[in-house]
């Protein structure tokens, strides 16, 4: 196994104008300027920015649905040029990522099945990533009948029964309640320890980076993006978001938050 799960060199990104079309003076600015980073396997990493810094479009490029426009991105040792089986991805909305005509396990088992895995073989694992996201009641629902939370389990657990090295979830509970928020902060927390999954966890929101990372990178303001700091959080889990310690962290983030990073 890989050391590090993630090298990231130099990476920036440009959108293509369409304006650039007509008017060649036109181009679009960077959205990321020269990130740099390395993630050791089995961290589980927050990425903390603003709306519109360009979270997305880094998750995505790692994801290998986006080109880079320069620098170099490896998985697991390896140069992305397209998505991969080692690549879980979750995204923030389960209306669009998860198909209403399938069951709940059969929404799990579907990648499998497009891998040509036999039923025989697909069953345990469906079992088993059902019973990681705490879903065993519910296997033959519809997506209709599940709630909001239920529905990024079923995400979630799809995208464990491929068994990915690094799991990447793109603001998955943004759309939830406080409190399923936190319990599938939790339930997230367990199934990072019981699999020793890489994560890559995008969030804007402080305290959920301050609840979950065990590093959290700090986005600079857009456009040219880049990451201003990667803080390191020595805390055990569960945390205590109303501790000394936590308070100073969330406080020393906020710094990092307000003035987005050193001037560049
Ligand atoms: N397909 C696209 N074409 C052009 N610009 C885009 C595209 N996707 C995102 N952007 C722009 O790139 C910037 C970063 O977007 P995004 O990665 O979605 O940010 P975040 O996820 O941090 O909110 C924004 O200014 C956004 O408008
Ligand atoms: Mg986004």
């Amino acid at each position: 196994m890989n050391e590090n799960s993630i090298e990231l060199k130099h990476v920036s990104k440009r959108y293509q104008s369409a304006t650039k079309l007509f008017q060649s003076k036109s181009i679009s600015p960077l959205v990321l300027k020269d990130i740099n980073l390395t993630i050791p396997t089995g961290e589980f990493h927050v990425f903390l920015g603003q709306s519109g810094c360009g979270k997305s479009t880094l998750l995505n490029i790692i994801a290998g649905f986006l080109p880079k426009t320069s620098g170099q991105v490896l998985v697991n040792g390896h140069e992305v040029t397209k998505p991969g089986s080692d690549r879980g991805v979750v995204f923030q909305d389960a209306e669009t990522a998860i198909f209403p005509w399938l069951t709940v396990q059969e929404n799990i088992g579907y990648g499998m099945k497009m891998q040509h895995v036999s039923e025989k073989k697909r069953q345990p694992i469906i079992h088993h990533s059902l019973k990681l996201v705490g879903l065993e009641e519910h296997a033959d629902k519809y997506p209709y009948e599940l709630s909001g939370g239920m529905k990024q389990r079923v995400q979630i657990a799809r995208s464990i029964a491929n068994n990915p090295s690094i799991l990447i979830l793109d603001e998955p509970f943004g759309a939830l309640d406080a409190q399923t928020r936190r319990i599938m902060q939790n339930e997230l927390i367990n199934i990072w320890e019981k699999t020793g999954k890489t994560i890559l966890f995008v969030t804007h929101d402080i305290q959920e980076a301050a609840y979950l990372g065990q590093k959290i990178s700090i986005f600079s303001k857009s456009p040219e993006s880049r990451i201003s700091i990667t803080v390191s959080v020595d805390q055990s889990y569960p945390r205590n978001l109303y501790s000394n310690e936590s308070e100073q962290l969330v406080n020393r983030i906020n710094d990092y938050f307000e003035v987005g990073g050193p001037a560049k």
